[in-house]
């Protein structure tokens, strides 16, 4: 038995000793408890990570990027700090992503990334590692799971359990998981695209492309680059999504001013897009999205396809936000499309869900 359980125990015992009432000694026990561990949810997202604490919600939400010292890969910053540096580093700093396509690409600076977000919500806590319930995407290999396990447990974890991302995705949301009837999530990230049909608290079909918010920022770079020879970073191309990026035609187009580099004279320039030339840009990107969900719907059972038409499909993950995407869904689909409210949160509230009774929800768990 680790030291601090037999020291919660004398704990419990010493109370019992001096004959304080049950009830109070259970709540006292509790608080006890919780001075010593918090169990975690963390969604490690290829472009956000979340972490959700029992019994506080969410207390870490920053982006999953790290700077470094190039010479030592010492981290400088982390998170949103890390960020703001992205883009305009000096030649001593490194910024990295250490996740791409929603899984591991650099395993060290995604450990010293977990060890930090960790101990901030650790800071007042004393001797036991928090039990921790961590997403991986539906298509993950074992290789690749072992690894998100080991970066967490090296990070601090006293236990990992793992849940797949859409699974995790749809209990944030409160779909009916173990119930024998179908229901659709689409988790729309920064690295993948998941779908999933999900019964009796199992995934029966699913499909996980890397056509995703990512993507859709990189298509923008290369439009600009092509279309208007103007220089732009991701965070100047995420910005024109989010402002006029469309998956349908909108009654009243709308514009953006955008800064960048003129590649012709090499000087700083301002240009004005539109929502329709991007709409054009990010077509080939959404129409990705939309067949891989049309193909998943092809392949799901006929019963669960009939409850898919009457309770519809649920879009999670930031992507959702992309104006439109659900009425284009709609279109190509027939079913009833809705965004999850909150959808950037979605997945590390369903491992809140999942913390609260780990027990309950251990058909989830890989
Ligand atoms: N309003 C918006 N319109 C379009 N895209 C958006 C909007 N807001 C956020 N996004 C995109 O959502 C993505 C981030 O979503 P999310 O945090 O769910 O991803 P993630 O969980 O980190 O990634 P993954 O699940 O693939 O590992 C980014 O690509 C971001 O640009
Ligand atoms: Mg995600």
């Amino acid at each position: 038995m680790p030291n601090s359980e037999i020291l919660l125990t004398n704990f419990a015992g010493l109370l019992f000793a001096l004959s304080i009432p049950v009830g109070d000694t259970l709540a006292m026990a509790l608080w006890f408890s919780n001075l010593f561990s918090n169990d975690i949810g963390i969604d490690l997202g290829t472009a956000n990570t979340l972490i959700y604490v029992k019994g506080q919600g969410i207390v870490i939400n920053e982006p999953s990027i790290v700077a470094l010292e190039r010479h030592t890969r010492k981290p400088l910053a982390i998170g949103a700090q890390a960020k703001e540096m992205l883009g305009r580093e000096k030649p001593d700093i490194e910024v990295v992503r250490p996740l791409r396509d929603g899984v591991i690409a650099d395993f060290d600076v995604t450990e010293e990334m977990l060890r930090f977000f960790i101990s901030k919500v650790q800071k007042n806590k004393l001797l036991v590692r928090p039990r921790v319930v961590i997403c991986v995407p539906s298509g993950v290999t074992p290789v690749e799971m072992r690894a998100v396990s080991e970066a967490a447990d090296r990070a601090g974890a006293r236990e990992v359990f793992l849940i797949k991302e859409p699974m995790a995705a749809a209990i944030g949301v409160g779909l009916p998981i173990a119930d024998a009837v179908g229901s659709m999530v689409v988790d729309i990230g920064g690295g993948t695209t998941e779908i999933a049909v999900i019964a009796l608290s199992g995934i029966v079909t699913s499909r996980s492309i890397k056509t995703a918010g990512d993507e859709l920022t990189e298509v923008i770079v290369q439009f600009l680059k092509r279309k208007h020879n103007l220089l732009v970073g991701s965070r100047s191309a995420e910005q024109i999504k989010c402002a006029i990026g469309t998956a349908i035609g909108l009654e009243e187009e709308l514009q953006h001013m955008c800064r960048g580099l003129e590649m012709v004279q090499a000087i700083p320039r301002v240009i004005n897009v539109h929502s329709k030339e991007i709409r054009e840009a990010l077509a080939g990107s959404v129409n990705a999205i939309v067949n891989a969900v049309r193909r998943t719907l092809e392949q799901t059972p006929p019963e669960l396809a009939a409850d898919i038409l009457d309770n519809g499909i649920i879009l999670t993950g930031g992507g959702a936000l992309l104006r439109g995407l659900d009425r284009r869904l709609v279109n190509e689909t027939g079913l009833p499309v809705m965004v999850a409210d909150d959808p950037l949160t979605c997945v590390v509230r369903g491992t809140g869900k999942v913390l609260a009774d780990i027990h309950g929800y251990r058909n989830v768990l890989e």
